[in-house]
């Protein structure tokens, strides 16, 4: 469905995960020329940009140009290029890696998001500027709700008491932030610099700066990077003999009692694209699917769907997996997204998640030409090394057992919170 030509959109970061996705909704949506500004860092490549387009002759709408959102160079881009949108998804994205380099997580989030502000603030024709965020900003619900540790794991495992306390206590966009790690910390700053340039500047004309901050929730989908949980464990179902510290296994923190919200990335992209075209200046918007659940049911559809679409060498999920842990993790999220659909008329389209991963595991069934070169790669085998291997040493060689057995063939659709 066409839409105007009003100009161009930059969206920066558009070489990840998520971009692609937002690529290929934008080119089919609207009439618009692309400028893509990505700086390549490990999660970033030409190729997802190349793949994005549904149709041949879209490729010619989408102009690649290697750079940082730091750089001054920024302004200078919107003016040649005339943008008139601009998205930001560049990011350091990983919460794990955030542990153990939060300056790099520091420069991209907020010094980036401060040098696309001020790009935006010096140029008036730019008319929408959304800043991608997370729900993450939010902190937790175990924490915001006072169910910490013990008492965590407890609720976790009765399923109507986990749903009641989880959706009394979703995620609203007015609530404080309270981040619980460094990945979630420099966003949630990303998103106060926004609001404070709002707050602090307006055009010549006298309206308001016009950005906008989104919240989405977790997403799956295509060209996912295999250090994220889902590709994570579909990847090692479907090829565990990598690398040099030997097979490797599933890591599940915290038995797996951690509940996410997923959303597809298509539906994010709509999203993404109903804010540029209708989100008010100063706006917050969170999106989210409805669909939450605990990784360890999640982990329990990718085995199934796994094992009857192409097979693997593990007889049951829990040989598959071992116990890990992440400082500090967030056990659960959730979002109220009424806002999006009473504001913005959004609504989520993929939300059967049993169908869901059969189709995400698909994709990975059929795109091992484009994880393979990182899930054998040197660079991925070291992190994962550094990251996982000495801990699945000390786990032993004995299958990992969290799952109770009566559980295991559960479809998800009867396992949501
Ligand atoms: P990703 O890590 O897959 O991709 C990030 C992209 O940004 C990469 O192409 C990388 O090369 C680029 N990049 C990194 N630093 C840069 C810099 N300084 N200058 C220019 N480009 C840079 O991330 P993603 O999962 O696609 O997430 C995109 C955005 O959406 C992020 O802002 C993230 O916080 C947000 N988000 C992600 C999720 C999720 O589940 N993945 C959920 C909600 C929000
Ligand atoms: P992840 O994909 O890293 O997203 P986020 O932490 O931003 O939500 O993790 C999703 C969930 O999976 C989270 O609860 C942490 C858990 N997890 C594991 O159990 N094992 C892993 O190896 C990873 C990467 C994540």
């Amino acid at each position: 469905m066409a839409e105007d030509r009003a100009g161009a959109v930059l969206v920066a970061g558009a070489a990840g995960f998520i971009g692609p996705m937002v690529l290929r909704v934008l080119l089919r949506e609207t009439d618009r020329r692309i400028i893509v500004l990505d700086k390549l860092t490990y999660a970033g490549r030409r190729d997802n940009i190349t793949r994005a387009p549904e149709r041949a002759e879209d490729a010619g709408r989408v102009t690649f140009v290697q750079g940082d959102i730091c750089d001054l160079a920024v302004q200078g881009l919107l003016e040649a290029c005339a943008v008139t949108w601009l998205v930001n998804l560049a990011a350091e994205s990983h919460v794990d890696r955030s542990l153990g380099a939060a300056p790099d997580f520091l420069r991209t989030e907020m010094q980036g998001t401060l040098n696309l502000l001020e790009a935006v603030r010096a140029t008036p024709a730019v008319t929408k500027f959304v800043a991608v965020g997370t729900d993450e900003v939010y902190g937790s619900i175990d924490r915001n709700a006072g169910y910490e540790g013990e008492r965590w794991y407890a609720l976790a495992r009765k399923q109507s008491e986990l749903r009641t306390v989880v959706r009394e206590h979703l995620f609203r966009e007015g609530a404080p932030l309270r981040p619980g790690s460094p990945y979630a910390a420099t966003k949630a700053g990303a998103d106060l610099l926004v609001h404070a340039f709002v707050n602090s500047y307006r055009r010549r004309d006298g309206s308001p700066m016009p950005c906008v901050v989104t919240r989405g929730t977790n997403n799956y989908g295509p060209f996912q990077h295999p250090e994220k949980l889902l590709p994570l464990a579909i990847c090692t179902l479907l090829r565990p003999d990598v690398g040099k510290a030997g097979r490797r296994r599933v890591p599940i923190y915290d038995d797996g009692l951690a509940v996410r919200e997923w959303l597809h990335t298509e539906d994010h992209a709509y999203g993404i694209l109903r804010a540029l075209q209708s989100a008010e200046a100063g706006a917050t918007v969170n999106f989210g699917s409805g669909v939450r659940c605990l990784n360890r049911d999640l982990l329990q559809a990718v085995f199934r769907e796994v094992s009857a679409r192409a097979g693997t060498p593990f007889a049951s999920l829990a040989e598959a997996s071992f116990p890990a842990a992440r400082a500090g993790h967030d056990l659960c999220y959730g979002a109220d997204c009424t806002a999006a659909r009473t504001e913005l008329g959004w609504e989520p389209r993929h939300t059967d998640l049993d169908l869901e991963i059969g189709g995400l595991v698909q994709w990975y069934i059929d795109n091992q030409d484009w994880w393979m070169p990182v899930w054998e790669g040197a660079d991925f085998d070291a992190y994962w090394q550094s990251k996982y291997a000495a801990r699945l040493a000390d786990a032993g060689s004995a299958p990992y057992r969290f799952y109770d057995e009566e559980a295991v063939d559960r479809p998800l659709a009867q396992a949501l919170v």
